[in-house]
This record gives C-alpha cells, sequence and structure tokens, in this order.
C-alpha cells in the first residue's frame, strides 16, 4: 500500500483530549518502532516523523493519514464483499461503532466514554477489515486489544472473532499503565459494547436509563400522577449520559443536565435527545423553577458545570427530587471530569500540560461537588450513584461520602438500589439487535414480533416479574414513536433468560420465512453475567465475592463454545481500567437450524451462569430465579446456598 498524504486536523470533529505525555525518550522510540512494524521499511523513514509528531501532538499515535475517506456507517449486510456471512455482520458492527453520527471522538476511533476505544490506530482499522473480508467460516480472527493478531484455523461453529481489550497481569493495571501501554501501542481500553463492536449509539442505554430513572421515581412517588413535576438533576450528555434526558422525558419528570462540552451538548439538542439548552445559571433556575410549578415534562441541558447547578439550586431554594451524575469518573485525570472554576478549553489545556495542578483541581472540584449533593440530600434529595465511580473518586479525594453501619457509602449505586435486586438478580438484562438488512421496515417488524412474545409471556408469567415485563412491553410499544435510532436499526430491550430465548428463535423463524432479513443479537456487557465490578454490576453481592472476576471470565469462554460468532473480555469496562472485567457477544441470526441451536443453549447460558453466582451469594430473587429455571430445563443443576440464621453466627461472638 502506498503512504496517503497527511490529513488536515478538522475542527469540525469532536477530538479526544491530548493524552499525557507520559513516555520516557526511550519509549517514546519504543512506541514509534511499535507502530512502524505494520509498514514496509522503505516507508519507515517518512512516517517515523508523523508519528513522533502525532505522539508529541496528541499524546497517541493514531496514523491520521490512514483514516478512510470514505464515509464510515452500517451499511445493509449484503454490501459487505467476503466469504463469511459472520465476518460481514462483524465489519458492519465495526463500522457502527466508528460512524461520525455515532462514535463519540471518531478520528480517534473512540466510541463512548471518553477513550472506549475500537481500535488503537487507523492501521489496524485498515488491517482488520481486510482479514474479515478474506476470511472463511473455517478460521477465527484474534484481536489483541484493537491489533488483529491475525487468522486461525478453527471450525464453522467456533467464534469468527475472539477480542481481549486491556488484559493486563494484575498489578499493572493501575490508570497510568493505561496511559503509558497504550501510548507504547501494546493495549487499548475498549469500554464495554466500544472493543466489543456492539454499541448502538445512545439508544442501548437510554432503556436502562429509564428503568433506572422510572423505578427511582417509583421510590418516592406514589403514584403515576405523583411523578408530575419532579425534578432530576444530574451531568453529562455524552456517549452514554446523553441518554438521560431522554429518559426523563419517557419517565415524565423535570429534568436538567449539566455538560461542560458545547459541541456534546449541541450534538444531543439537535438529535432531539433534550428539549432545551441554556447557558446562563439565573435563567436556569428560572426556568426549572417555572416547570416545577405546573409540572411540565422537560429535559434542559445547561451548558456549564455540574457543581455550579447544586449549588446555585440550593442557594435559590429549588428543591431537586432525585439526583445522580455521569461524568466520566472511571476516566478523571484525562477528560472524564471537568473541575468546576476552569473553562472548558482552560481545563483541556491544563490536563495535558499541567496534570498535577489538573488532578488537585478535579479532587478540589469533587470535594465541592459532594458538599453541595449533601446539603440537597439533608433536605430529602434522593441521591444514587449511576455507576460512573462518583462515590469512590469522591471518597479518594476526601469529599465527605463515607457510609455508616457497615455501607462503604453514603449514597447507594443504582444496582444496589434499583438494578441488581429488580433485574439482574432475575436475570432481566439489556438484550440487543441489529437488523443488518438495514432496513427501518425490519425494525419495526422485529419490535412488533418481540412484543407479541413478551406479552405471550406476561399472561403466564409470576407475580416476581410482572412489573419488569409490563416496563418492557411499554417500552416497546413507544418505541418507534420514540425515534431512537442513531446509526444501525437497532433496538434494545430488557429481558430474562426465557425472554431472550423466545424473542430470538422467533426472529430467526421469521428470517427462515423470510419476513426479514438477517438479525445481529447482542447485549451490553453491563448485564446479569457479562462483567464483574465490585461499585456497579455487581454491588449487590454480599458475600464478599464482587471483588473476584470468575463470572465474567467463565461467562465468555461458556459463550464461546456455546455458539457465538464473536465474543469478548475486556478490562475496565464502566468504571475504570482495574476496577472490572467486563464480556460480551454477538450472534448472527440467519433463519438456520444450527443458529436456532446456538442461541438457546448461548442465551440459556449467558443468562443463567449470572443468576446461579447472585444465587450462590444468597440474594433472594437470584435464588427464586435459579430454582425456576432449573424446573424449565432439566439439565441445569446448580449448588443451592443453605441459609444461616444470623443468630447462630452472632452467638459465636457473644
Ligand atoms: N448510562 C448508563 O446507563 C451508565 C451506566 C453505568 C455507568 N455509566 C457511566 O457514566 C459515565 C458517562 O458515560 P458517557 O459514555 O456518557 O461518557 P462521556 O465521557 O461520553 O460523557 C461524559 C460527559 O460529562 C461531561 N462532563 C465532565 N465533567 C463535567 C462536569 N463537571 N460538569 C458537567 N459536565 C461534565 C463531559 O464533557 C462529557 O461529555 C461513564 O463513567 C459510564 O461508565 C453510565
Amino acid at each position: 500500500m502506498h503512504v496517503p498524504l497527511k490529513k488536515p486536523y478538522d475542527l469540525s470533529v469532536n477530538h479526544a483530549p491530548k493524552r499525557k505525555d507520559i513516555l520516557s525518550h526511550d519509549q517514546k522510540k519504543l512506541a514509534i518502532a511499535n507502530a512502524l512494524r505494520y509498514f514496509p521499511s522503505h516507508q519507515h523513514t517518512e512516517l517515523a516523523q508523523d508519528f513522533l509528531e502525532e505522539l508529541n501532538t496528541y499524546g497517541r499515535i493514531y496514523m491520521y493519514r490512514y483514516r478512510p475517506d470514505a464515509t464510515i456507517r452500517a451499511r445493509p449486510i449484503d454490501e459487505y464483499p467476503g466469504k463469511s456471512e459472520q465476518a460481514k455482520a462483524i465489519m458492519l458492527m465495526i463500522q457502527n461503532n466508528l460512524d461520525y453520527a455515532v462514535a463519540q471522538h471518531p478520528h480517534e476511533l473512540i466510541t463512548y466514554g471518553g477513550n472506549g476505544a475500537v481500535f488503537q490506530n487507523w492501521i489496524q482499522y485498515r488491517l482488520t477489515m481486510k482479514y474479515l473480508a478474506e476470511m472463511t467460516d473455517e478460521q477465527t480472527l484474534v484481536m489483541y486489544s484493537g491489533h488483529p493478531m491475525g487468522l486461525f484455523p478453527s471450525h464453522k461453529n467456533a467464534p469468527r472473532v475472539v477480542v481481549t481489550n486491556g488484559m493486563m497481569i494484575p498489578n499493572y493495571s493501575k490508570p497510568d499503565d493505561w496511559e503509558k501501554f497504550n501510548a507504547l501501542g501494546v493495549t487499548q481500553y475498549g469500554q464495554m459494547t466500544a472493543g466489543s463492536y456492539m454499541y448502538i449509539g445512545p439508544q442501548g442505554i437510554v432503556h436502562g436509563t429509564t428503568i433506572t430513572v422510572l423505578n427511582a421515581v417509583r421510590r418516592i412517588a406514589k403514584n403515576r400522577e405523583d411523578i408530575k413535576g419532579k425534578l432530576f438533576v444530574t451531568a453529562g450528555l455524552g456517549g452514554m449520559s446523553g441518554a438521560q434526558p431522554k429518559a426523563g422525558n419517557i419517565a415524565g419528570v423535570i429534568s436538567v443536565t449539566a455538560e461542560v462540552n458545547p459541541k456534546a451538548a449541541h450534538m444531543r439538542h439537535s438529535q432531539g435527545w433534550v428539549d432545551e439548552i441554556i447557558e446562563n445559571i439565573s435563567e436556569l433556575v428560572d426556568r426549572v423553577k417555572r416547570a416545577q410549578e405546573v409540572k411540565e415534562v422537560v429535559s434542559v441541558a445547561y451548558l456549564g458545570n455540574v457543581v455550579e447547578v447544586w449549588e446555585t439550586f440550593f442557594e435559590s431554594g429549588v428543591f431537586v427530587d432525585i439526583g445522580s451524575d455521569q461524568t466520566s469518573l472511571h476516566n478523571p485525570w484525562a477528560g472524564g471530569y471537568y473541575p468546576v472554576g476552569l473553562t472548558f478549553e482552560e481545563a483541556n489545556e491544563m490536563m495535558a500540560n499541567q496534570p498535577e495542578k489538573f488532578n488537585t483541581l478535579v479532587q478540589e472540584s469533587l470535594r465541592r461537588h459532594a458538599a453541595a449533593v449533601n446539603k440537597h440530600t439533608k433536605k430529602g434529595t434522593y441521591f444514587f450513584d449511576y455507576g460512573n465511580a462518583f462515590l469512590l473518586e469522591a471518597s479518594r479525594a476526601g469529599a465527605d461520602v463515607k457510609g455508616t453501619d457497615g455501607n462503604e457509602f453514603k449514597y447507594p449505586s443504582y444496582i444496589q438500589d434499583i438494578l441488581g435486586p429488580m433485574c439482574f438478580d432475575f436475570g432481566f438484562g439489556p438484550f440487543r439487535w441489529v437488523c443488518a438488512s438495514g432496513k427501518p421496515e425490519d425494525l419495526k417488524k422485529t419490535d412488533e414480533i418481540a412484543c407479541q412474545v413478551l406479552e405471550e409471556m406476561m399472561e403466564i408469567s409470576p407475580k416476581e416479574i410482572q412489573q419488569q415485563m409490563a416496563d418492557n412491553i411499554q417500552w416497546i410499544k413507544g418505541a418507534q414513536e420514540n425515534k431512537l435510532v442513531v446509526g444501525s436499526q437497532a433496538r434494545i430491550l430488557y429481558a430474562d433468560a426465557e425472554g431472550r430465548m423466545k424473542i430470538a428463535s422467533a426472529f430467526n423463524q421469521a428470517i427462515a420465512n423470510r419476513l426479514i432479513g438477517p438479525v445481529i443479537l447482542g447485549r451490553d456487557h453491563h448485564d446479569v453475567s457479562g462483567t464483574d465490578s465490585p461499585y456497579r454490576e455487581t454491588s449487590n453481592i454480599y458475600d464478599g465475592s464482587k471483588f473476584t472476576a470468575d463470572m465474567a471470565i467463565q461467562n465468555v469462554i461458556g459463550d464461546a463454545f456455546r455458539g457465538a460468532t464473536w465474543v469478548s473480555i475486556h478490562n475496565g469496562g464502566g468504571v475504570g481500567w482495574g476496577e472490572v472485567i467486563n464480556g460480551g457477544f454477538g450472534m448472527l441470526l440467519d433463519g438456520s437450524e444450527a443458529a436456532d441451536r446456538n442461541l438457546r443453549m448461548m442465551l440459556h447460558w449467558d443468562v443463567n451462569n449470572g443468576i446461579a453466582r447472585r444465587n450462590w451469594a444468597r440474594n433472594e430473587n437470584a435464588i427464586y430465579a435459579i430454582k425456576r429455571a432449573m424446573e424449565q430445563e432439566p439439565n441445569l443443576r446448580v449448588t443451592m446456598p443453605n441459609l444461616v440464621d444470623p443468630e447462630t453466627i452472632q452467638n459465636l461472638f457473644n
């Protein structure tokens, strides 16, 4: 391949902040040598200079000049070249993750979460797409943190792609290790669905956020009528956080979402995800008071720092019913959290050039942030941690968020209070699918099929899961009207093992009957079994095992030999490098008998693995759910816990 011309730095696109200049002189040499491995030696002199410039200017080597000129977006599966339909499905999903309308920093190959990468650089993208276009169903492509290691012989029912992202020797998994080894070009942070090609835009998260906000509101409102006029305050209009205002509207509340990055706020506004943007804090106070008076359902973006919102609302007597935060605190030092008192530009400049001063300001800001929230909660605000490591980082900064009575923190995480006991323990989680034909009418048909399956199931489902079923039926009925699609024709809903299997099987049948084209199944890693994350997905595990990662590792291995089309296992998704192990899968449904067998076998394991573990941790709802699963499937035999009378233990210490 010839060396393409250098490309001008395009300022109309949202770019990743400059990364920390962490490498020593010798390490920079190594980073450049590593990058040059992809190219023949006669091109090295020209490219070496360019890569050094990128490393010095951006802190990473993205190989910008290799960014394709053609538009990157999910195309109908038939338009992809190749010998394997499964590989084509994976190409479609990779391109969706890099679509400029979907990705947060598309030129840096970052899909969401500030540093959630699909690849480290553009040559990895090109090489991977080439392998996928050439491979057969007798081969498996092996991906090491964005780097395609190559095609290895396998067999038809093996995964076509196996992805690992950021897998480190545990002692080398601190945030600065990511900075260093990512800059060297030997690893990457894949977030959850970025490096696993399963991101479907903010819709993926609107549903989870709607369920969370709705159930948070249910905790404070007695009935539907009572919900009107309640105020929800939060921050972040980025990749996932951008779903908050939409979820607020669907849940029927007033929401205020602070966002420091004007590009992010305007993008969500232009996409219709947030109703209004306000730049002046006193105007915001007036607007919210008006909305509270007339119990309006409205979502407002505040273009500024969230700390100002919490402080000013307190001073101005604005009562906040529900509060949370979705700044990217899993990545506090590199653009995830902007400290109050600096402009967006000042902060970006300081984090690159004076990182220590920047870290001090982040911690000061977190202390102020938590202090303001505490004042509100004393007056009755219900505050929960949204799994972004807010409480963890605030406590590390010395903020007053420590808990009492054995609770680590003053406030619960949304998993402890809401999603864990109400969803994950029963097996309900973020099942999703993409219509590979790219046709909106296919998506509509799949919505109808899913709705019909859920309605039939609801008629005979036990009272324990009626609310979850009802919420999901309501969601799927409103999904078309809510115009949730950005990028591929995708849909998400929360379903349990039985629901996922029944819906997927009905899709496969519809494909066989030629009613719809092929469908790609997947899920967020943020699920029942896929993720071991002690402050998030597994924060409602109380037997001490929440710091282990057996479940996530078992899950990905089990999915791989039960027919997944691709599998992935990552370090750090959601809450940060070193804090979590998370995995996922993708599966192409093509209407075949093999697909039907695979979906039943794999989805059953993919959900019940986690229920079994949650059951062993003595979670009441999981004990119920796994007993039910064993009644339904005689080949499932799970070790059950014997419950101990707390007095028996207490007596030992009296
Ligand atoms: N939505 C969910 O269901 C969900 C679930 C679990 C965890 N999370 C977590 O939420 C966080 C956000 O995810 P994302 O994909 O939206 O990340 P993101 O980086 O795309 O968005 C975060 C946004 O917060 C803004 N921001 C940072 N500091 C701010 C401040 N002080 N005031 C106002 N705005 C500020 C940033 O400009 C950015 O646009 C992540 O840590 C993620 O893991 C989200």
